[in-house]
């Protein structure tokens, strides 16, 4: 069976890991007998100044019928972010219903990770962000331009729907792993959304009363992420929240470049998307040093979407591996490694 990958690189070091992750599931895709054909989209900035759009017109309608996609990062110096990201990244997740922003992190072995006490094996935790609602809403804008009284609004929007479904995946994956869910809030009053967040998440809690629940101020939660990340099993959190807590926690792992992402549609109506969880890098762009394992390790989850399970594991297991050693580890992982390197390394041992 053939299954049809869309791949957009975007911006910046987003084409240097893309291009290492097509590399991987090359090598792993062969080794399986896996029949993945890949088209890719040169939606990006630099289409956004020659073109003055992201991504065409029509975009979603071809986006539509791919098995999933594959992306790099989007956002580069001299298009505003907000041009950039709703041009492309928010309305691939929003269209296609991607309301689980799934982030796993782990400290592997060989990586140092900043907190003295956090043993490798002992971090293994997941995010799960939501990813179409909350304080990512359409509601608000710049109003008053121009006037001294100029001012910005935007409505958090939580719906019950929105809360119940994303609770209830994250109750679901805690019942498969460690059955410990820690639910991300702000309620102590001020917020006037997150209490409606928590008797939701608690209504869904009561359903699984094998999983063990807590409720973390999000303040206090960064806290202890840093302090104590072993505790942890499965995070669910707001979009904001969620988007926040999955760079500190990939920087508790070790550092940002390894961190993956999917971006699910449950259901299944609509393709799933894959990426790393850092952005474009324009300060190390072009120079070949981008750690590609958030990138890879996005392939692996994207190949056990697809129902490739075995081939996941293999390249998980290459970069176990690979991390071991400091000539196969990026600068940010404190090895002597590059992109480039480090893909031969995973390449090699999945050969
Ligand atoms: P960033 O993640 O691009 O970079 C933050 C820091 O981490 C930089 O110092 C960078 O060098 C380092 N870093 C990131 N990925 C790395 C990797 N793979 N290997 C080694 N080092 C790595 O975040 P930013 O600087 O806030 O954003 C830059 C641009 O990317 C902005 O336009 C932003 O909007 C965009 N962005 C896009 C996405 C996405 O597409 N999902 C995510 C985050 C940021
Ligand atoms: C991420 C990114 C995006 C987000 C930005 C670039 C809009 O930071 O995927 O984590 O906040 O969702
Ligand atoms: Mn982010």
């Amino acid at each position: 069976m053939t299954q049809r990958i869309a791949v957009i690189p975007g911006d910046g070091i987003g084409l240097e890991v893309t291009w290492a992750a097509r590399q991987v599931l090359e090598a792993v895709t062969i080794k399986h007998k896996i029949d993945l054909v890949y088209d890719e989209f040169d939606w990006s900035c630099q289409r956004y100044a020659a073109a003055g759009e992201m991504m065409p017109a029509d975009a979603i309608e071809r986006l539509r019928p791919y098995d999933a996609i594959l992306l790099g990062a989007v956002g580069w110096p001299g298009v505003p972010d907000h041009v950039s990201l709703w041009g492309l990244l928010i309305p691939i997740r929003r269209a296609f219903r991607q309301y689980v922003n799934l982030r796993p992190i782990r400290v592997f072995e060989g990586v140092r990770s900043p907190l003295r006490d956090a043993e490798p094996g002992a971090v293994d935790f997941v995010v799960i962000r939501e990813n179409v609602e909350g304080e990512y809403s359409e509601i608000g804008g710049r109003l008053n331009r121009g006037f001294p009284d100029e001012f910005a609004v935007q409505e958090a929007v939580f719906t019950r729907p929105g809360v119940t479904r994303i609770a209830r995946f994250a109750f679901e994956l805690a019942g498969t792993r460690g059955s410990y869910v820690t639910s991300a809030t702000k309620s102590n009053g001020i917020v006037h959304t997150l209490p409606f967040w928590d008797e939701v998440v608690a209504g869904v809690a009561a359903d699984f009363p094998e999983v063990r629940t807590d409720s973390e101020h999000i303040d206090a939660l960064a806290a202890k992420l840093v302090l104590d990340p072993g505790r942890f099993d499965v995070i669910v959190a707001s979009n904001l929240f969620g988007d926040i807590l999955s760079d500190l926690a990939a920087a508790v792992a070790g550092s940002i470049g390894i961190a993956p992402s999917a971006n699910l549609d449950p259901t299944r109506t609509y393709p799933s998307m894959f990426e790393p969880v850092h952005g474009s890098a324009p300060d190390i762009a072009g120079h070949g040093v981008a750690n590609p394992i958030g990138a890879v390790w996005s392939a692996a989850l994207m190949l056990e979407h697809l129902g490739h399970a075995a081939a996941a594991a293999d390249v998980m297991a290459a970069i176990e591996e690979s991390l071991m050693a400091p000539d196969t580890r990026t600068r940010d992982l404190g090895g002597t490694g590059d992109t480039a390197s480090v893909v031969s390394s995973l390449v090699a041992l999945l050969g």
